[in-house]
């Protein structure tokens, strides 16, 4: 049996007691493939691995190692408020690496998507392995893959960190409990673990982050002026009644003409999304208000340097996918 594919027996997840029982068995087999060992777990802060961590410390309690690495391209406030919930609140055996330079020098001039991705993947298997190192005799890895990863992986339509991204000859045993879970589920999983809701609803964030809004090469400006429209744009939608499943803003590396203070002003547009969908594998585009559109046009226009225009993308998935690499 190919461990990368769901039985079709498996039972979709959808109740607590499901939940319960699926955490059940991966305690078991977490035990199981770990023994007396330590592992090691990449913290992004999202939902898998928040997931992830959580079952792992039910399962092998201080023998998790959460390694949250900064690469520059999370999102605003989010490594703080990563510190803050894990290693403060939860107590989280957590080491905090601050890595932007390293992913950024080694991003620059780079536009090809996929070897974008190849280059995160690459550099946080290394910053891991280094990790590591210094702690001396961990071989297992935990992460947060999930079952649409997979299968778009195998299709070919992208490699995701998690799976397309790892170089030969790793050295590290993964310990994936979730691999085989849609979205969904991860979320009911979640809930029967204990995590609070504000982790398990928070909208999914992808593993090369912001890396795959700021299209093209990128460059520290330009991701910058990512980051901070898409605070803005995260803050007034969430002002409204219900909040979509996922919402963000993305940079494409192209200038219009633009007027300002009496001068041409060359910038950006940005390009705000929301979607809904259940697990992410079909999408579609989320109303918002015109007088919300109006709200968030001025705002990123005032407050973020570099743009000049406001675009709302709401085109389905398919044939766009949601991120725009
Ligand atoms: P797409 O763009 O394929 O995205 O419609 C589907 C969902 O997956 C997320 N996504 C990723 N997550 N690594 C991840 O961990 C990736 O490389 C990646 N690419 C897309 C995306 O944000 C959406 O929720």
């Amino acid at each position: 049996m190919d461990p990368n594919v769901r039985p079709e027996t498996m039972e979709r997840i959808t109740s607590p007691e499901l939940a319960q029982e699926f955490i059940n068995e991966q305690i078991a087999a977490v035990r199981q493939q770990v023994g007396d060992n330590k592992v090691l777990l990449a913290l992004s802060g999202g939902v898998d691995s928040s997931v992830v961590a959580a079952l792992l410390i039910k399962a092998i309690g201080d023998r998790l190692v959460c390694v949250h690495v900064n690469h520059g391209l999370l999102r605003k406030g989010e490594p703080e408020q990563v510190v803050r919930v894990f290693k403060e609140e939860l107590g989280a055996n957590l080491i905090y690496v601050d890595a932007v330079d390293r992913f950024l020098d080694k991003l620059a001039g780079v536009d090809d998507p996929e070897t974008k991705r190849k280059i995160i993947g690459k550099e946080f298997i290394d910053v891991f392995a280094e990790e590591a190192s210094k702690l001396e005799g961990i071989k297992f890895l935990g992460q947060g893959t999930i079952y649409p990863d997979i299968l778009e992986s195998k299709d070919g339509i992208k490699a995701h960190h998690n799976v397309g991204g790892l170089p030969e000859g790793l050295d590290f045993e993964l310990v994936e409990p979730i691999k085989l879970l849609y979205k969904d589920e991860v979320r009911v999983v979640g809930k029967a673990l204990g995590l609070p809701d504000n982790m398990v609803y928070r909208q999914p964030f992808p593993g090369p982050g912001l890396g795959v809004r700021c299209t093209g090469a990128i460059t520290r400006d330009r991701l910058e002026a990512v980051r901070e429209a898409d605070a803005i744009f995260r803050e007034e939608i969430e002002k409204m009644d219900t909040t979509p499943w996922q919402y963000f803003v993305a940079i494409p590396d192209v200038k219009s003409t633009g007027i300002k203070d009496g001068k041409r002003y060359m910038g950006w547009a940005a390009v705000i999304r929301a979607v809904q969908t259940k697990d992410a594998v079909t999408a579609k585009s989320v109303e918002i208000p015109w007088a919300t559109l109006c709200t968030i046009r001025d705002r990123i226009i005032a407050e973020v340097p570099g743009i000049n225009r406001v675009l709302w993308d709401f085109s389905d998935k398919p044939v766009a996918t949601i991120e725009w690499e």
